[in-house]
């Protein structure tokens, strides 16, 4: 019975031509990726526009322009922060619900429905004229995140052949920085236009639309079309997607699979019960955890009001970070072309060498020249604050962001894949909220020492790496317990031995 579900995976004995149909389905799919973050990208300049402040809060607004202000706490408000995280917390709902739904209905209508909830959520934060609309809003865009971050990934790996299947599943990723780099420019744009907020939050309708109008034109996956009884019509998606007549090995394939998992009636249960499902959960849900407490949210929110701390007018802030972001798209492309060569491992450490030494940097240098009262007088200092950013953000981009997602795509037995892939969505979604409510909180209270902070983490979380996560390249997702998990040193006890 294993084998069958082993063979899926190997790619290698299931042939397969690279068509067409599997490179639009992906590229249509990743798209959600970049409605990800467009949000992402466009929350921190909108909460340090003075239009969108004197609208919604201004308390914080008059805050900012009290000279004598504390530079750390400018922006310590926690319903400001409430704007940015809400998101969070009604993705992580939507990814539960999404986890069931997409068993039970398939992934497409769960993509189209993640396109029309972000859709909705774009057009009330365009139009909003109070807090109680902005935030419903986000709370809409939210249900459209935990959808789509729930499904897209997934989608794509079953959609693909398995031997291009990790480059495919980085676009979902990279299209999460163009979405960045694309939300900081249009917020550079926006900044100069009267209520330009507006335009900007309205934008994420754009990915929105991209997504939905494209999704009608996706394939349902045949895994989940043959899960779900349509044997016949897995059968003509496989045809289409393969580029070939004969699919009888792969339909046979997936259908021995996809028994082995509707055996499994909870998979929850499954996961947390049985303990060689202990292995993947407790590495692919910290490698989540790990990604967002490598601090870069605080970047990607709040570089604009991180810049403007620092005395940098409204321009030259937005300008910095669109800088940042182009440099995190372009080195997240290295990712894509060097992961399947250098392994998963390899870059989870460097990046986090990398971010630690950066983040030092960045906390040494506010230590000595950002004092609470007052711009930084030297000139310099902004400007190698920026370049030690780049190289922080660079880090992040060919290392934790991609890998974050990618690897507990991978090492899960696929009866507990879904449930599984939840909880490190989930661990995303939580962490992520919690960075969006508390940093400028945190900020104003431990001021640079929260640099110095997140530079322990990541030295922690290159040390985990180093120890307990098995290296994954090149293994068959389904060879993984075999071949990685029962021979390492730690998680082997998991396993009964044979
Ligand atoms: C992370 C986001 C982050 C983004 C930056 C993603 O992988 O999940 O939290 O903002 O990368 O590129």
């Amino acid at each position: 019975m294993v084998t069958g579900v082993m063979n899926i995976e190997e790619g290698a004995s299931l042939p397969a031509k690279n068509t067409f149909q599997v490179f639009m389905c992906s590229i249509i799919a990743a798209v959600g990726g970049l409605m990800f973050g467009y949000d992402i990208g466009i929350s921190g300049g909108v909460t340090s526009m003075d239009t969108f402040l004197i609208k919604f809060f201004h308390h914080v607004y008059e805050k900012k322009h009290r000279v004598h202000e504390n530079n750390y706490c400018k922006f310590d408000d926690q319903l400001l922060q409430l704007f940015t995280s809400s998101l969070y917390l009604a993705g992580i709902f939507a990814s539960l619900a999404a986890s069931y739904l997409s068993r039970r209905f398939g992934r497409k209508p769960i993509i189209m429905s993640a396109s029309a909830f972000f859709l909705c959520g774009a057009i009330l934060n365009f139009f909003a004229q109070e807090l109680g609309m902005l935030i419903s809003g986000r709370i809409l865009l939210g249900c459209g995140i935990g959808f789509g971050n729930q499904t897209v990934p997934l989608f794509i790996s079953e959609i693909a052949p398995a031997r291009i299947r990790g480059g495919l599943n980085l676009m979902f990723q990279f299209l999460i920085t163009i979405g960045i780099l694309a939300a900081s420019y249009v917020n550079f744009l926006t900044s100069t236009v009267k209520d330009g907020w507006r335009f900007s939050l309205g934008g994420a309708a754009v990915p929105a639309l991209i997504l939905l109008i494209g999704s009608f034109f996706i394939h349902e996956t045949p895994a989940s079309l043959i899960e779900r009884g349509k044997d016949e019509e897995g059968k003509r998606v496989l045809r289409k997607i393969r580029g070939l007549e004969d699919i009888e090995l792969e339909f046979n394939e997936i259908k021995r699979a996809t028994e082995i998992s509707n055996k499994v009636k909870s998979p929850f249960k499954e996961l947390f019960t049985k303990s060689e499902n202990r292995p993947p959960l407790v590495c692919g849900t910290l490698l989540q955890f790990f990604q967002q407490f490598t601090g870069i949210n605080v970047v990607m929110f709040y570089a604009p009001v991180l810049f403007q701390t620092m005395g940098s007018g409204n321009n030259a802030s937005l300008i910095s970070t669109v800088v940042t972001n182009g440099v995190n798209a372009v080195a997240t492309i290295i990712a894509v072309v060097m992961v399947d060569r250098l392994g998963r491992k390899f870059f989870l450490v460097e990046g986090a060498t990398q971010m630690t030494a950066t983040q030092i940097s960045i906390g040494a240098l506010l230590l000595k020249h950002l004092h609470l009262i007052g711009p930084i007088t030297s000139r310099s200092v902004p400007l190698i604050v920026l370049i030690l950013i780049c190289i922080y953000v660079s880090g992040f981009a060919w290392s934790w962001g991609p890998l974050g997602w990618l690897v507990p795509s991978e090492i899960y037995p696929l009866e507990v894949r879904n449930a599984g892939y939840f909880c490190a969505v989930a661990m995303n979604m939580v962490c992520t909220f919690v960075i969006g409510q508390f940093f400028l909180s945190a900020l104003c209270r431990f001021r640079s020492a929260l640099f110095f902070f997140f530079a322990v983490m990541n030295v922690i979380m290159g040390l985990f790496v180093i120890f307990f996560l098995p290296e994954t390249k090149g293994v068959p997702i389904e060879d993984m317990a075999e071949q990685r998990w029962k021979k390492h040193w730690h998680w082997r006890k998991y396993f009964k031995q044979n």
